[in-house]
């Protein structure tokens, strides 16, 4: 499996929530939650002990669910994401480790590129989509703009300070092919255990993206 093998995935969902999982046993009733708003999809972040078995236990009891891991930055963590049943892995930032790796397991991988530097290095692995992180703060769509002229075959995953009130404007541009964030899914709503106003927060996010 490569890259493109999710792309119609990434083009139908259009946004990943990217998670930060304190425990383990929040993760069925969070993938539930984020299923039932309408994005049976998540990137789980290293960010947390919980991740590993977060992963391991959505992508076992939610087959049908797109589970990856985030913030994946050494292989140590790839090999651990994979094992778990990560279908895909994605990285803050280009570490070639990670996407050799990825590529000997055929596993898709989304690294995180933001110059132009690291745009070449991941086109010299044939890979067209990266991760642009922190999008805000490394100018945004302007900037995503700007890197598309010169690399029009890449797409970008903007991540970080994407929201329900920039999102549309992110993908309304082509060579944006989804958002990544965590707005549906904040931290503090998985530790109140408060599924509902998840799923609520998702489905207002799915109906952003469709309006
Ligand atoms: C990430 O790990 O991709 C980002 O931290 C998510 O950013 P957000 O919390 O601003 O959505």
């Amino acid at each position: 499996m490569n890259q493109t093998t999710l792309l119609p995935q990434l083009e139908t969902y259009k946004l990943i929530p990217v998670i930060k999982i304190d425990h383990v046993d929040d993760a069925l009733p969070l993938s539930d939650a984020l299923a039932a708003g309408g994005l049976p999809v998540a990137e789980i972040t290293f960010r947390t002990e919980a991740a590993v078995e977060a992963i391991r236990k959505v992508t076992s009891a939610r087959p049908e669910m797109l589970i990856g891991a985030g913030t994946i930055v050494n292989v140590e963590q790839a090999k651990r994401a994979v094992d778990a049943g990560a279908s895909f892995l994605v990285s803050p930032g280009m570490n070639r480790a990670v996407i050799e790796f990825s590529i000997e397991n055929n596993v898709p991988v989304f690294p995180g590129a933001c110059t132009p530097t690291e745009i070449m290095t991941a086109m010299e692995y044939d890979l067209n989509i990266v991760k642009f992180f922190p999008a805000k703060q490394y100018g945004g769509l302007s900037t995503i703009k700007a890197l598309s002229a010169p690399f029009p075959s890449i797409r970008f995953m903007p991540t970080g300070g994407i929201s329900e009130t920039n999102l549309t404007e992110f993908l309304a541009f082509s060579g944006v092919i989804a958002c990544g964030g965590s707005f549906m899914a904040p931290g503090k709503l998985i530790n109140e255990k408060n599924f509902a106003e998840i799923q609520a927060l998702t489905a207002k996010a799915v109906s952003i993206i469709h309006s």
